[in-house]
């Protein structure tokens, strides 16, 4: 692709693990409100809880997560007393007969837990909610915190998956970005959690970091592979310097311009894909053999604030600080700061921040662009057939992207419009163009390439 066009369509775009995105979500929504969605939940709904830890023993510096560091464990401790107490109060809330089939801990680190306390969590997750007997429980795993005792701990917690981060094994760019770890760390927690009978393991690769040239990314790469991981993400690394001031320590004039990242991203897929991996959206790879490959081939991918992910429960229930959920009435999220949530918690409150309840236009459109960004595609009898009248101001939209499309990036016939093979390299762009509130407020975000 010749460069102009690659800059031309470089421009900043949200990821899409909802819409309308996270910045479009305001104080309208509040405890009160959560309570009735959370209280009109069905019987027979399948849930996905989700459990924010927001603390890490190190500070990478590219990091765009929630998280602080920390190097004692006592705040960690109360912060996981609020937690459970939370877990509680949304558990009483929730009619009997709903089922958990899913639960992702994330963070920050998780594998900052002493043992026992994950071992804890899980238990009390489980007091609280009935579960799925194939509930599918996926953690997120530094593997410079782990130790026999913390995979003890893991499988004490139920874990069925795990996601481990990798980002480079460069040295010069692991420098650049304060995350020391050598492939043997990596390599040692992989085959471990093998041992421990953990099936299904995740590596999350970053591409677009300080230093990182073509071979490096490539070493990297081929290293990844030569641990044979179910899935594997390869993330655009997002430089958002104004809300994560600690990317300031990474020295920008090191950072791959437009093209490289570009360049970066096509080659690092391409090797993956030749290893065998399917493509999954616009980030993921997985063996055709996981169940994400197999979600993708038959249309039944999703998307939500993870990102790609297999799970398809009708609710997504989010625990502790800056925790996202997510039912049908609409998102909600937790407060950030670990002190205000603690304190709503000690109030005998929830902790909802803000929230965004949604319109049946707002569900249309934000079907359109799951679809994108999932498929690639969508099938516009399949959008009528669901929205009605609704459909009629998209399909629209369509005909204006279509005539608009200079560079061949999409595809729109009597059936479906979609990207083609070209375009689905920018199809949060593509996606963008049936985002109303796309442009509205301040929000800002990383680069689409
Ligand atoms: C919560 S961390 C994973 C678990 C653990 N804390 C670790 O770092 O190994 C989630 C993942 O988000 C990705 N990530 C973090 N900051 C990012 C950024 N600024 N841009 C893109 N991806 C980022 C990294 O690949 C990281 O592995
Ligand atoms: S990348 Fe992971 S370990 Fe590093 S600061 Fe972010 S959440 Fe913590």
């Amino acid at each position: 692709m010749d460069h102009a066009t690659i800059e031309r369509h470089a421009a900043p775009v949200p990821r899409y693990t909802s819409y309308p995105t996270a910045p479009h979500f305001t104080r309208n929504v509040d405890n009160a409100t959560y309570t009735s969605w959370i209280k009109a939940l069905g019987q027979g709904d399948r849930l996905s809880l989700y459990v924010h830890i927001p603390f890490c023993d190190r500070l990478c510096w590219f990091c765009g997560c929630n998280t602080k560091q920390t190097l004692k464990y006592a705040p960690v401790k109360s912060y996981m007393k609020r937690v459970h107490k939370e877990i509680e109060m949304i558990a009483a809330k929730v009619k009997p007969g709903a089922l958990v089939t899913a639960v992702h801990l994330g963070g920050g680190s998780p594998t900052l837990l002493e043992p026992d306390d994950l071992a804890l969590l899980g238990k009390n997750l489980r007091a609280a909610f009935e579960f799925a007997d194939d509930a599918e429980i996926s953690i997120e795993i530094d593997p410079s915190d782990v130790t026999p005792a913390k995979i003890d701990g893991m499988v004490a917690f139920g874990m069925t998956r795990a996601s481990i981060g990798v980002q480079d094994f460069s040295e010069k760019v692991q420098e650049a970005i304060n995350r020391p770890q050598s492939f043997e760390i990596t390599r040692d927690v992989v085959f471990a959690l093998r041992d421990a009978g953990i099936k299904s393991v995740n590596l999350d690769v970053l591409y677009g970091l300080p230093f990182q040239t073509t071979e490096r990314l490539m070493e990297t790469v081929d290293k990844t592979l030569s641990l044979r991981p179910d899935r594997i993400a390869l993330f655009g690394y997002a430089h958002v310097p104004w809300m994560k001031t600690h990317q300031k320590l990474i020295d920008e004039a090191a950072l791959p311009d437009t093209i490289e990242r570009f360049e970066h991203a096509v080659m690092a897929g391409d090797r993956l894909a030749a290893a065998g991996y399917d493509r999954i959206g616009f980030d993921h790879f997985a063996l055709p053999s996981d169940s994400m490959a197999k979600a993708a081939a038959d249309g039944t991918l999703r998307r939500n604030f993870q990102g790609y992910t297999v799970d398809n429960s009708d609710a997504l229930i989010g625990f502790g600080g800056s925790a996202i959920g997510q039912t049908k009435n609409g998102y909600v999220q937790n407060i950030v700061a670990t002190g205000q949530y603690q304190a709503a918690i000690d109030n005998g409150e929830l902790a909802i921040a803000k929230g965004f309840e949604l319109a049946e236009v707002d569900r249309a459109r934000g079907w359109v662009i799951e679809k994108l960004m999932c498929d690639f595609q969508f099938d516009k009898g399949e959008l009528v057939a669901k929205f009605g009248d609704l459909a009629g101001p998209i399909l629209d939209d369509v005909g204006y992207i279509a005539a608009a499309d200079v560079d061949g990036f999409v595809i729109n016939d009597e059936r479906v419009f979609g990207a083609s093979e070209q375009g689905k390299l920018f199809v949060r762009g593509i996606a963008a163009q049936f985002d109303t509130y796309f442009g509205q407020g301040s929000a800002r975000h990383s680069k689409a390439v």
